[in-house]
């Protein structure tokens, strides 16, 4: 298996493909079941719920970190006032700004941490409603303190901000449900591959908690259900 000297290395190699279908943007992001595009209904239920958690409307403007390649991006441009959204790969970023860009829909790649500073300095826009979708598992606890601190320093506490799809350590063996995957999960702890096989951080609901109660935050987990997913979590953290 190919090595890679951290995340911001694995995410700039892996899925590195041209792009030359819808169903390729799928891949590029790992939008996928058994190596398929997930249907069509399941990404529309999956970005109908994110709009309806986060009471995203014509008004609001939504900052997405992690975006990706903006396959959700694009979806959230069509019910925002606007959307601004970052990524720090830069195939992705590319991917996005030539096949799903909008009038009210802008592409930064950048570090989420360098990204989030800079909106801080930026006085002209007071974000309140923020998404991190499918992607907590590439950050540590710290990182997560350190992201609700600046959206605290940017939105005072009026804030929401929603993580969808964390990995969630006390369900894994839902994913791990075979005596030979449960072998693969030991032989990746053994080797300490850091990636976890591209999975990244299987997160304790604790660990998020705790970060939360450090900083006064309300948090609110829930257990994905099939068919979107019986091994993940969305996490729902607001300043009030
Ligand atoms: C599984 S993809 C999810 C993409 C998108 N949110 C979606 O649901 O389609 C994870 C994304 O997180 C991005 N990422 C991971 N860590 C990041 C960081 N520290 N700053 C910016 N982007 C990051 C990767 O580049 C990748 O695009």
């Amino acid at each position: 298996m190919e090595q890679f000297n951290d995340w911001e290395d694995f995410w700039k190699k892996w899925h590195n493909v041209p792009v030359a279908t819808e169903a390729d943007l799928y891949y590029q992001v790992a939008k996928t079941i058994n190596k398929e595009p997930i249907k069509k209904e399941i990404f529309d239920l999956i970005n109908k719920n994110i709009a309806e958690i986060l009471k995203l409307d014509k008004n609001e403007t939504l900052i997405e970190l992690c975006c990706g390649n903006g396959l959700c991006t694009y979806e959230f441009g069509k019910i925002c006032k606007q959307v601004i959204a970052v990524d720090y790969s830069p195939h992705l970023i590319e991917t996005a700004k030539q096949h799903k860009s909008a009038p009210n829909v802008t592409y930064h790649r950048a570090n989420v941490l360098d990204f989030l500073e800079d909106l801080k300095k930026d006085t002209s826009v007071k974000p309140t409603k923020y998404l991190m979708n499918d992607s907590l598992a590439y950050f540590e606890p710290k990182d997560l303190e350190q992201i609700l601190r600046l959206m605290i320093d940017i939105s005072g506490r009026e804030f929401v901000f929603l993580i969808r799809g964390v990995p969630n350590d006390e369900i894994k063996w839902n994913y791990y449900n075979t005596p030979e995957r449960r072998q693969f999960y030991d032989d990746l702890q053994a080797k300490g591959d850091f990636t976890n096989a591209g999975m990244g951080k299987w997160w304790k609901p604790a660990e998020i908690q705790e970060v939360c109660d450090k900083l006064q935050l309300n948090w609110k987990m829930q257990n994905q259900v099939p068919p979107i997913s019986n091994y993940r979590m969305d996490v729902l953290i607001t300043g009030k």
